[in-house]
């Protein structure tokens, strides 16, 4: 019978001691004591055994949790997809997760709150920022009385509340001569502020043949032609400080004078960078010496680098920021 040396006893029980050591280290088994006393008392291959069986039983247990889980998980999205309140989310989200999986479950009722918290102030903005805006309608609803249906306002057009703005600095101002850039519904509002005033006009410059065409109609539909006058203006090419742009052509401005407010709304943003610059440049040398500008979309980086390069260049300029909806910018000019 083969005798084991002395050496070859102490490399076995070694290579014994790693297997149970990997064991624990696994974590995966349960109890320390129990597999020391195996290995102790039962023998190595007893204790080989067994941790083989350990770590098959880990295995199912994992494959089990991880079913579980993803159904848990499904039941989350479905509840998800079919809730219409969050607090059904927060509560599922607690139900999935118990035990040994506390950490998860307050992380998950924290995402939950942030979630509630998130859902009531954006609510609460967009209830407060609806209602500004209806109230600003039914505002210029009350105060003009138009003979026609109104074209839309927001979106492409302006907002009521920069709408009513627009209606109050010409009640302030009283401008001889009112300039808008791109034409639309605001060019109706503006009509009928200084038709009621009687006092003033209004020159719409726009570069869009269709959309001057269908502003010269709105004008004749609320019999408004004699205030209001749609000029057709193409962009071309205009040199300023610092740069090229496309510009309303500055052959249609030429009888313009006194011009008390300008309303900035166009060229469309999308025409090039910073396009509606050339609106103070071009336009204060027929402007009043207190004349007012108005940027409108000043919530945008484009209108606001716009300004921020009027004030830096024209220190006549005095800037009041309000907050409407899609931002406004009112620039008035100054003595010094
Ligand atoms: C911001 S919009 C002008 C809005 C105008 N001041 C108003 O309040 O309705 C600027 C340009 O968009 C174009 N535009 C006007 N109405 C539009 C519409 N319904 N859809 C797309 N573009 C429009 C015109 O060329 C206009 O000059």
């Amino acid at each position: 019978m083969h005798r084991f040396s002395y050496r070859q006893l102490v490399i076995a029980t070694a290579f014994l001691g790693v297997l149970a050591a990997g064991a624990l280290v696994l974590g995966l088994v349960a109890d320390v004591v129990e597999l020391v006393a195996v290995a102790l008392f039962l023998g190595p291959a007893a204790a080989a055994v067994y941790v083989t069986l350990q770590v098959r039983r880990v295995r199912q247990l994992t494959v089990r949790l991880e079913r579980q889980l993803s159904d848990q998980l499904t039941d989350v999205v479905t509840t998800v997809r079919q809730s219409a309140d969050v607090t059904d989310v927060a509560r599922t989200l607690r139900e999935l997760v118990v035990g040994e999986h506390r950490r998860t479950v307050t992380a998950s009722e924290q995402i939950g709150t942030e979630i509630k918290n998130t859902v009531r102030t954006r609510g609460d903005y967009v209830a407060s920022r609806e209602f500004a805006e209806l109230e600003a309608f039914v505002d210029l609803r009350q105060f003009l009385s138009p003979r026609a249906p109104m074209p839309p306002t927001r979106g492409w057009a302006a907002s009521p509340d920069v709408l009513r703005t627009l209606v109050e600095l010409i009640l302030d101002h009283r401008p001889d001569l009112v300039v808008e850039c791109g034409t639309g519904a605001s060019s109706i509002w503006i009509g009928y502020i200084l038709e009621r005033l009687g006092h003033g006009k209004l020159v719409s410059l726009e570069h869009d043949e269709g959309f001057a065409a269908i502003s010269s109609s709105q004008v004749r539909r609320h019999g408004l032609s004699n205030v209001i006058e749609i000029r057709l203006a193409p962009l071309e090419p205009w040199a300023g400080p610092g740069g090229s742009w496309h510009w309303y052509s500055l052959d249609i401005l030429e009888n313009l004078h006194d011009v008390g407010l300008v309303f900035v709304d166009g060229p469309p943003g999308g025409t090039q960078r910073h396009a509606r610059y050339p609106a103070v440049p071009v336009l204060l040398a027929y402007c009043t010496t207190d004349a007012v500008f108005v940027l409108d979309d000043a919530n945008r980086e484009d209108e606001r680098e716009i300004g921020e390069r009027w004030l830096a260049e024209f220190p006549e300029l005095r800037r009041c920021r309000l907050r409407h909806e899609k931002g406004c910018d009112v620039f008035v000019r100054t003595a010094d």
